[in-house]
């Protein structure tokens, strides 16, 4: 049986903005109520158009932010951002692999830094340390002295991972990280990963624009729309099978190459609503093809077979 390293129920993050002179404050529901599990050694990915609130998750699950409402369990205790053996549990791998290390630091130190603030482990174990993951990572030992300007975007992304593994985490969150990366490069990073994976039992969140990228690296895929999962379940289902409309929109606008699989167009029309004034009821109903007036309500409740869940009125 695998253990859940991740429990997330009806989290949700609004955020004030506005509010100047002559703007009344609004509220920006940037995530309207997520659950799911992550367990060891898995791989979730969430995956949704920019702006559905994938990255305000990830902050909810790092504990950078707090919920605004919700519980949020992590590998088995309550999220508390003070805990600081529950910091070094969860890890995170940002998008931006040029403006996530720090110019002026050799990657020798980037790399001790975790443990210089959380371990008490001396020079020379933190040193022994920082190689063995240079060395797990596919970087060569001479590369402990150099500065992150010497690396291609590539590379960075590997130093940032090895980063994220210096305390042993259980979990880590990647945030589209292989989207600023050459298509050649994007496979040599998520082998990688699978690679660490395996080795170190992690559990993945990772986080994708689109679906094509997250097809061989998921075990599950958590679609959102406008701070909302609308559809969850084992990849395998998800993509031979959408339940959800925006599901099928998405997979229409992936190219993959499956020629077994009837491929039913969808397409995507209109713009993606602001958060800032979500349209009432389900908030993919102005763009569906499907939508009757109960979409226009009330958000439908989970239904689904097993595992393969879904929020919708009418599933193909
Ligand atoms: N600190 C904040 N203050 C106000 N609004 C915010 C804040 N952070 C995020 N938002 C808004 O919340 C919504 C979700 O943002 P988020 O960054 O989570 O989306 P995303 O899915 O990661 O998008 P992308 O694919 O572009 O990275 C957006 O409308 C965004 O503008
Ligand atoms: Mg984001």
């Amino acid at each position: 049986m695998s253990r859940a390293v991740i429990e997330a129920k009806n989290l949700k993050r609004f955020y004030e903005v506005g509010g100047g002179m002559f703007r009344q404050p609004a509220t920006v529901r940037a995530l309207n109520g997520a659950s799911f599990t992550l367990e060891e050694g898995r791989t979730l990915a969430i995956v949704g158009e920019s702006g559905c609130g994938k990255s305000t998750l990830a902050r909810l699950v790092t504990m950078i932010e707090e919920p605004s409402e919700g519980e949020l369990l992590i590998d088995g205790r309550a999220a508390d951002p003070r805990d600081r053996e529950l910091r070094s549990t969860v890890q995170i791998v940002f998008q931006n692999p040029y403006g996530s290390l720090n110019p002026r630091k050799k990657i020798g130190s980037i790399l001790e830094e975790p443990l210089k603030i959380n371990t008490s482990m001396n020079a020379a174990a933190r040193r022994a340390k920082g190689r063995e993951m240079m060395e797990k990572v596919g970087l060569r030992p001479e590369h402990y002295d150099r500065y992150p300007h010497m690396f291609s975007g590539g590379q960075r992304q590997r130093i940032a991972i090895a980063r994220a593994l210096m305390l042993n985490p259980k979990v880590l969150v990647l945030d589209e990280p292989v989207s600023a990366l050459d298509l050649s490069i994007q496979a040599q990073v998520l082998n990688l990963l699978m690679d660490l994976q395996k080795e170190m039992r992690l559990a993945y969140l990772f986080i994708s624009h689109g679906l094509s990228v997250v097809r061989h690296i998921a075990d599950d895929v958590m679609v959102m729309y406008l701070g909302r999962p609308v559809e969850t379940g084992p990849v395998e289902d998800v993509y031979a099978h959408p339940r959800h409309p925006y599901t099928t929109a998405l997979l229409s606008a992936t190219p993959i190459a499956d020629p077994t699989r009837k491929k039913r167009r969808v397409e995507l029309k209109g713009e993606l609503p602001s958060p800032l004034n979500p349209p009432p009821g389900c908030p993919f109903n102005p763009r569906c093809a499907y939508a009757t007036d109960v979409c226009r309500q009330d958000f439908p409740g989970e239904t689904g077979e097993g595992a393969h869940r879904f929020h919708c009125y009418h599933p193909l």
